[in-house]
Formats: C-alpha cells, structure tokens, sequence
C-alpha cells in the first residue's frame, strides 16, 4: 500500500466542465469566473469575491490594495508556508513575526500585541492546517490599534469559527486552490471581502490596473483566473463540504484510535471552532524516527513546516534574527499524516496501525 499525503479528488463532473470550457473557446477570464466568485462568496458570506491566479497573487493584491507600502509593518506568523510573509516582501514592508500558540500552532494574539509599533498597518493571520485563529482577540487588537485584518485562508476553506465561515472576519482573505488544499482549481485563488471599495481596487490590481479595457489607472498585474480553472472550482465547491466531512472523519478515526498514546500528541481542536483538517499534525519528540518508519511503510508524511519563515535562507539574509520560544520548538516536533478527503477508512486505520506499532517499539 502506498498513501500519499495529499489527493485531490476529479469527478466525471469536473472533466466534463472542462471540456465545456475548451470547446467554447472562451479560456481566459470570463463568465466562469463570474459564476465561481457568485458561489464562493455566496459559500463564505461576504458580499465581494475576486478570482486570482494563485493564493500567492491573493495575498500579495490584497497587501497592495489596502496601501501597504515600503516604510509599513505588517505583523504575521513565522509558522506558516513562505508565500504568507514573501506577499509583505513584494509590497517592500517589512513582515514582523509573532509567536505562535503552543496548542493550536495559530499566531499568538498576546505576542501580536507586544509586536505593534507605530510603522504596524496590518495583521496577516494564518488559519494553520484549517483551524481558526482566535478571531475575537485578533479583532479586538485591529480595532483598538487601528490595523487592517488579513485572513490567510488558504487552508481552511469551509473552516468556521464560532459558527461563522472563515474568510468573513478580515477586511481581506484570501483563499488558495492548489492541489494539496481541500478543493482545488489546479492553480488559483480567491480573495473575499465585504468592502465595496476594496473589491474594486483590487479588481484593477489583478487585471492590469484597468477598470475599463485599455485604460490603465494604476500599476497592476495579471493576476487573473482562468475560465478553465474556474470550471473546476465551480464543480469542487460543491463537493467542499463533503471533503470536509470526510476529512473530519478521518481525524475522528485517529483519534479514537491513537489518544492516550505516550509520546504522540493529537491536534488540539479548540471549542470555538469547526477545524475542516488540511492537514492532521501530530507532535512527537522522535519526529523523524516516526517519519521515516511510516515512510518504509509507504506512508508519505510532510514537516510542515521545517523551521520558522525568518530562518529561511532568504530571510537570514536580509537580517531577520528573530528567536521565537514556541515556534522553534514545534519546528522540530511536527509531523503531519495523511487525512485528505480521497483516504479511505481502511487507509486510515492502516496509518493509525502502523504509528501504534512504531510506539509499541
Ligand atoms: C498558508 C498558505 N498561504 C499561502 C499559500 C500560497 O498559495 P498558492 O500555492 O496557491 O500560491 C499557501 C499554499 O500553498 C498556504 O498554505
């Protein structure tokens, strides 16, 4: 048996959206995309919804279309894939990192607080593995300093925090739909917001700086979307919450049979939230001991993430030295298991069975 990490799952319905896309002719941005920011915003709950080409292009529009500028600060967390604090670099801020929670792995609101200076604009949050920051304090710290709220949400599609959808708190979020996530478009992205100004900046920042065709207000990219790539989207999201659903199974499984296991942490899942598992991350001292036996036995696994985004080559050069207490010491201790909405239950209790074995060792 071999179980990889990630798998997304393409329906007859998928293939057959896309060969109505190819036939029509009409490829690029158009009325598919339309229809997909229709359903995903209408899926979230916020008024606007803008296609983008990746989460990357998201992220770094979003930055840009609330001003963040060379001279700005925009706290994040160091825990988390490059492309969160990279979008802070392509805006010429600077990203300043916060710890993050010892038990959720979520950035920590009370060492946001103690990170804030004068040069502070904006919050950059990761909802990590699919699970919810804590928004209300998160909220709370935007409004009493005066910050702009982003919502990373790039993991945590149908992910919800006290009973409300993950990507409605910010004035921005941003969504990826690369293969690994819990849907997917191939490459793309989303971002919603409920504000009717920023939606239109960013708009123009994505496609050209234009509002109208050949008349360039203000300096933009192609960030856009394809109708192909929306086609996909449009049938995955109607699946979304199956995959959840799925997903969520899975983590009950591991649960029920690996709790009370010495040595092995389970995810901790917060009450405030629906944690829809991009990722299960367990916490184990002999973390790569236990990754290479379950790889021996076909079990892909990932290190997500190896070490903290201000230690990555790139940003050790550019003089980032931060030393952040929690953070470091889950770089080191994290492994994450299959549990993607593809794994059947025998796969699961397979994965399970084989990490009872190694602690039974
Ligand atoms: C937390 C986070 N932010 C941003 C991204 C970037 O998304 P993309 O790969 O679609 O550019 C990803 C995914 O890769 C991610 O996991």
């Amino acid at each position: 048996m071999r179980i990889p990490i990630s798998k997304p799952f393409i329906g007859e319905e998928e293939k057959k959206a896309v060969l109505e896309v190819l036939e029509s002719g009409f490829l690029a941005s158009g009325d598919k995309v339309r229809d997909f920011e229709k359903k995903f915003s209408k899926y979230v709950g916020t008024k606007h919804a803008i296609a983008t080409s990746s989460g990357t292009t998201a992220l770094h529009a979003s930055l840009l279309a609330l001003d963040i500028k060379k001279g700005d600060e925009v706290i994040t967390t160091p825990f988390t894939f490059i492309a969160t604090a990279n979008a802070i670099l392509y805006c010429g801020a600077r990203a300043v990192f916060a710890d993050i929670d010892d038990k959720t792995f979520n950035i920590d609101p009370e060492s946001v607080e103690k990170k804030i200076t004068q040069k502070t604009k904006a919050i950059v949050v990761v909802h990590l593995y699919g699970q919810p920051c804590d928004m209300e304090r998160i909220r709370e710290i935007c409004s009493d300093y005066g910050l702009y709220l982003i919502e990373d949400a790039c993991q945590a599609h149908g992910a919800e925090y006290k009973g409300k959808k993950v990507g409605s708190f910010g004035d921005l979020a941003c969504f990826s739909f690369y293969p690994t996530k819990n849907i997917t478009t191939g490459e793309g992205g989303m971002v919603t917001t409920n504000n009717d100004e920023i939606a239109e900046k960013l708009r123009m920042i994505i496609n050209h700086g234009a509002r109208k065709k050949y008349e360039h207000e203000i300096l933009g990219y192609n960030y856009r979307l394809t109708n192909i790539a929306a086609a996909i989207g449009i049938e995955q999201l109607k699946k979304l919450d199956k995959f959840n659903d799925r997903r969520i199974k899975n983590a009950e499984i591991y649960k029920e049979l690996l709790e009370g296991i010495e040595g092995l942490e389970l995810p901790y899942v917060s009450s405030s939230v629906k944690h829809v598992f991009n990722q299960y991350t367990i916490r184990v001292k002999e973390r790569d001991k236990l990754k290479e036996w379950l790889e021996k036995h076909g079990i892909e696994c990932g290190i997500y993430y190896p070490k903290p985004v201000y230690k990555q080559p790139l940003y050790m050069k550019l003089g980032y030295g931060d030393k952040l207490t929690n953070v470091e010491r889950v770089c080191k201790e994290v492994l994450s298991i299959p549990v993607h909405h593809s794994l059947s239950d025998e796969e699961v209790k397979f994965v399970a069975e084989k990490i009872i074995k190694f602690f039974k060792h």
